[in-house]
């Protein structure tokens, strides 16, 4: 059996059916944004395929298991637990319990929920797979989706801006670190132009 399946069959065991549904479409397009954009294949499927795997806790457990961490809990991210910590969990979980190493795989799942300052190409196909795969619907998705086939900073700022004008339209907080990654990312953008 190849390492991708055995990992599939572990996570379905871990996490509501919905997740995992979810982690295999998340899973097929960060394979097909890797090899658009020339990033390794393989792990980039095994970062889709395992990004969530820290949905299998409660928003009480992330809590409990960030503060074992040090991770600092703010009343932000109190208010969005699940937001704010499973992607840190997560890369926790990936590299203790499934044995994964490869620093890049571990800060993409840490970053896929939130961005983060410095992302690389990897961070990036993940971030942008868990916002357009198949499923998810928002309505300027279309939009985003067509610029990940053309351009993975511009998708990038697109996707962020469509994730802050979500919060926005349902007036809900804004974790600092999703504003800081976006602002980075336009940074980034206009010092390419
Ligand atoms: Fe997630
Ligand atoms: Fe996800």
């Amino acid at each position: 059996m190849k390492e991708i399946e055995k990992l599939q069959r572990r996570l379905k065991d871990m996490v509501p059916a919905g997740v995992y549904e979810h982690s295999l479409r998340v899973q097929q397009r960060c394979v097909e944004l890797a090899s658009h954009y020339g990033v390794d294949t393989n792990s980039a499927a095994i970062a889709g395929l395992l990004h969530d795997v820290a949905k299998r806790h409660s928003a009480d457990e992330l809590i409990y298991l960030a503060e074992q961490d040090d991770l600092p809990i703010t009343e932000l991210v109190l208010t969005e637990p699940v937001a704010a910590l499973h992607g840190v969990v997560g890369a926790a979980i990936i590299g203790r319990e499934f044995g994964v190493t490869d620093r890049e795989v571990l800060l993409a799942v840490q970053q896929h929920a939130l961005g983060g300052e410095e992302m690389s190409a990897l961070s990036k196909i993940l971030y942008l797979a868990d916002k357009t795969e198949a499923e998810r619907t928002a309505p300027e998705i279309e939009a985003v989706r067509a610029l990940c086939a053309q351009n993975l900073d511009e998708a990038l700022v697109a996707a962020f801006d469509m994730m802050i004008r979500t919060k926005l339209n349902e007036r809900s907080l804004i974790l600092e670190q999703l504003v800081r990654s976006r602002n980075k990312a336009v940074l980034k953008l206009r010092r390419s132009d």
